[in-house]
């Protein structure tokens, strides 16, 4: 039996070909009435100097191959509403499905952004009360929604500080950067401008501030700071971070993008932080991921407001909403329009929906299932940082590396145990980083069977390592050859030549 399935072909569920491959001439899947105009050549439309032969045409295919191959493909899939998606620092935690409810409903869906403003007073609600929901969760004095990502928030911030310096007549050249803080926060401060210096953590992980007031000089304009870091560690004494960066005219930036650590729970505007950022697509339960839009809303202190960018959401006297585009120390605009307007829906949808004791015990689950990970899973993998974490904790592979066996070896075999790896190699100051956010959407069932396939790989390592070299085994494809994919990436089909 067993050879007979050797000699035969595989199952197409397990040897799916491309659809241009299935290609098969006549065959078709829709009956369309006769031609009532003479037919054009795809040459004749794009002329010779674009027209591709090797390119010309669509897969002939009936419609039950088509119907089977994308369904199958659409099984392959491992996402949040598969299973845990323990992805390190990007929170994929699960959107409830009432937020895209809310944001399909035709007045917030289908209103255009030149909509005249008495007639798009629902839409200026949605902003108006979005940032002022972020403002009361940040502590902060103003938001602006328009940044499209984290790192353009991050941008925005930046300038925002920039354009504040400058007016106060101090240029300055430098922006601080911990090794603990997101790989973003130095390539903003270089977009914005400013060199990035380096400052090391001290042996809790977080920022050493004898190292931090040595470097803090005049010539820097401030701090960037992600807090909790990407460690997983709150910076406890960040109200002392502040002082110190203040005190000699710099201002902080704080990386708000782990704010599902912090939510309902501690506000950054009362640490002394100037200027930070949220990820409406990490904690407020917007969608992430899959390069679909993301939303990176900058809220700042009163001395930062008037840089915001334009325009700005205000109320009239009479209660109406307005935007005012007459802002004259704006840094102006970063977005089209207002930003992702669906992306403020969503997290709208969100925050109204869990109120403030739900949003605080949705942090607190978080931390609550880092922590619960962390605990159970040191005594087989080394945990550099051994201190409470709060929403995600990193391991490294130390112990593991003496047989051979890295971070990225197990993270495949945690594949072949039905569940998405971890965040392999980040961050950078643990070596073989193992980073782990099972976010408060997983249930300790669910964490007890992920903490299992992890101890249960920790004792194949020691057992048989060269099992775990070989992992995944149970995909369709197992090793790639991630430096070529990644040196010479093959984005497109093309016919194998004739
Ligand atoms: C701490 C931190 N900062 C910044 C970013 C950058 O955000 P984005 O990917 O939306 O640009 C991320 C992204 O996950 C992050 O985790």
């Amino acid at each position: 039996m067993k050879n007979r399935i050797q000699h035969a072909w595989p199952h197409v569920t397990r040897s799916e070909s491309l659809v241009f491959e299935r290609n098969s001439p006549g065959k078709s899947g829709a009956e369309l009435p006769p031609l009532d105009v003479p037919p054009v050549s795809a040459q004749e439309i794009l002329g010779d100097e674009f027209y591709r032969p090797d390119l010309d045409g669509f897969p002939e295919v009936s419609e039950l191959e088509v119907i089977r191959h994308f369904t199958r493909l659409s099984t392959w899939n491992y996402g949040i509403d598969t299973g845990l998606y323990p992805l390190g620092s990007c929170t994929m935690k699960y959107n409830p499905r009432v937020n895209e409810a809310v944001a399909r409903l035709e007045g917030l869906a289908t209103d255009h952004p030149y909509t005249p403003e008495p007639l798009a007073q629902g839409c200026l609600k949605v902003l108006w009360e979005t940032a002022r929901c972020l403002e009361e969760i940040t502590g902060m004095d103003a938001v602006s929604l328009q940044p499209a990502a984290g790192a353009q928030g991050e941008l925005t911030g930046l300038l925002m500080m920039r354009a504040c310096l400058e007016d106060r007549g101090a240029r300055r050249k430098y922006v601080l950067v911990p090794d603990s803080a997101h790989g973003t926060n130095p390539a903003s401060a270089t977009i914005a401008g400013y060199e990035s210096r380096n400052i090391k953590s001290n042996a809790m992980g977080c920022v050493d501030l004898a190292e931090l007031r040595h470097a803090m000089t005049e010539e820097v304009a401030g701090l960037m700071l992600t807090n909790p870091n990407t460690l997983g560690i709150f910076e406890a004494e960040i109200r002392q971070v502040c002082e110190i960066v203040h005190a000699k005219g710099g201002l902080v930036y704080m990386d708000g993008a782990n704010m599902n650590a912090l939510v309902g729970v501690a506000r950054p505007g009362t640490f002394g932080v100037d200027v930070m950022h949220l990820n409406l697509h990490k904690t407020f339960s917007t969608p992430h991921g899959g390069g679909g839009p993301g939303s990176g809303p900058v809220a700042v202190k009163k001395i930062l407001e008037p840089y915001l960018p334009a325009p700005v959401v205000e109320s009239s006297p009479d209660g109406a909403l307005r935007l005012n585009y007459e802002r004259p120390k704006s840094i102006g605009r970063v977005r089209a329009f207002y930003g992702n307007f669906g992306m403020a829906v969503r997290a709208l949808a969100y925050m109204l929906a869990y109120g403030p004791h739900g949003l605080r015990q949705v942090t607190e689950d978080a931390v609550l299932n880092a922590n619960y990970i962390r605990t159970r899973l040191k005594d087989v993998f080394d945990l550099p940082y051994d201190l409470p974490c709060m929403h995600e904790c990193v391991f490294s592979d130390r112990r593991q590396a003496a047989k051979g066996v890295r971070t990225g070896d197990i993270a495949k075999r945690l594949i072949d145990y039905g569940f998405h790896p971890y965040t392999v190699s980040f961050p950078l100051i643990v070596p073989g980083a193992m980073m782990i956010e099972p976010t408060e959407s997983a249930g300790k069932a669910e964490l007890d069977a992920f903490i299992d396939a992890l101890r249960s790989i920790a004792q194949e390592i020691e057992e048989d390592p060269q099992f775990v070299l070989k992992a995944p085994h149970s995909t369709r494809v197992s090793r790639l050859d991630e430096a070529a994919a990644a040196r010479k990436p093959v984005l497109r089909w093309r016919p194998p030549p004739h």
